[in-house]
């Protein structure tokens, strides 16, 4: 049957984006988004014609039969099917600096403590894609577990191309510069002190509109975040379901020739043209979507009287195993709050773990470390290696008779990896 010709529906353009970007609050909520009243179909999600003669396409982020509780997956409704490209091809020059595939062919491992200072933004036209490289990882998307951490630095935004990661989701922590996502389920704009998460297969373009940026990435294959049990806790505490946003349905159409999907696949990036944009989702409905997270908005919970608190009980997200408790990659912050006990050493205590450590840093200096972390640095202390405050903040925290202190304007994200 032939379909019916689309209607002539236009968007308002891409470029910059609006200061009042209008979201949809919550984590895991299935939402509903329309960009134009009455282009979502009602009681069904895939009718033989769609409102406007849209197409009806889904993305599933967990497999068809995964359990009801884990399953994400959502419809969008837009103006041509994602299928219209031509074949992918490997991209020209090839990237080089990504690994998804962690094994002794094209990885390193060595268990000393390791730190790394701010990379210099380069001068050169870089975007995000090309200023994107591997730091560390384990496993494979291949076989869809394990985990990659990469960092970017950038000075110009995507032009005539979307980013496609087959492998896994990333979760973006811009340190500097400012990000404005342009997802297809809407637009995100994300600021440093903000996270954001681009789960698999969804196609996007991160434009600068500070220019020269950095962050960095943790990436997890075969899982998605969640966020974390609270146990003794309570129903309330750490980050709130509702500080959560997700974009609202936005689309553009017009012709985009040459437009470029670059898909990342096995650590490889291959490329495909079309001749339309990829943001041409009139509306959607699901629960498998990208999200914003503001990290002012956590509510952390500490010690009160005696001893330091496993880091653990910072996690903003977690991407889980299946192993009760035991996590593929934890996303965890230090925030600023009040250290408050008696007769304790506050910083954290010196330890080993069986987990290993990636750390960064958006602002501010890092309590265990008075002098050489720098923002946009990093840290990684691998599984089994000791590591502790150095020795100028243990003098000066031995010498401390202050029952509290406060912990101002640093933030350091810190990921743990299970063994
Ligand atoms: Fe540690």
């Amino acid at each position: 049957m032939e379909k019916p010709a689309t209607e002539v529906i236009k968007g308002d353009g891409w470029g910059r984006f609006p200061d009042d970007l209008e979201y949809h609050s919550g984590f895991g909520n299935h939402f509903e988004s329309e960009a134009i009243a009455g282009s979502l179909p009602r009681g069904q999600n895939s009718p033989l014609i769609c409102p406007f003669g849209l197409y009806a396409e889904q993305i599933s982020g967990t497999s068809f039969t995964s359990p009801r509780k884990l399953s994400q997956r959502s419809w969008f409704y837009r103006i041509k099917p994602s299928v219209t490209h031509e074949p992918f091809w490997p991209r020209e020059p090839s990237h080089k600096k990504l690994v998804s595939e962690f094994d002794g062919s094209n990885t390193v491992a060595n268990p000393t403590q390791l730190r790394w200072k701010p990379v210099d933004i380069p001068d050169s036209p870089t975007d995000f894609i090309d200023g994107l490289y591997t730091i560390c990882g384990a496993g494979s998307s291949f076989l869809r577990h394990g985990f990659a951490i990469h960092m970017y630095t950038a000075n110009k935004s995507m032009d005539n191309c979307a980013f496609c990661n087959a492998d896994g989701d990333f979760l973006v922590v811009p340190q500097q510069g400012r990000l404005w996502i342009t997802t297809e389920c809407g637009r995100l704009q994300v600021s440093p002190g903000e996270i954001v998460v681009l789960p698999q297969g969804f196609r996007f373009v991160v434009d600068l509109p500070d220019g020269p940026s950095r962050g960095y990435v943790a990436e997890v294959f075969g899982t998605h975040f969640q966020l974390p049990d609270l146990g003794p806790i309570g129903a309330n505490g750490l980050a709130a379901s509702r500080d959560f946003l997700a974009p609202t349905a936005w689309f553009e159409d017009c012709p985009r020739p040459g437009f470029t999907i670059i898909q990342k696949f096995g650590g490889e990036l291959f490329n495909a043209r079309q001749d339309f944009s990829p943001f041409n989702v009139v509306a959607w409905h699901g629960n498998y979507v990208p999200y914003k997270y503001d990290l002012s908005k956590f509510c952390p919970y500490n010690t009160v009287l005696i001893d330091h608190g496993d880091p653990s009980i910072n996690t903003v997200l977690t991407a889980p195993t299946d192993k009760p408790g035991v996590a593929l990659l934890d996303f965890v912050i230090f925030p600023p709050r009040w250290l408050v006990a008696e007769h304790t050493f506050r910083p954290p205590y010196y330890h080993r773990n069986c987990m290993s450590e990636f750390m960064g840093l958006i602002y501010g200096g890092y309590e265990a470390k008075a002098d050489g972390f720098l923002p946009g640095g990093a840290s990684l202390h691998s599984c089994m290696t000791p590591h502790g405050p150095d020795t100028k903040t243990y003098e000066v925290i031995i010498l401390s008779t202050t029952l509290g202190s406060q912990v101002n304007f640093h933030y350091a994200i810190f990921v743990l990896r299970v063994v």
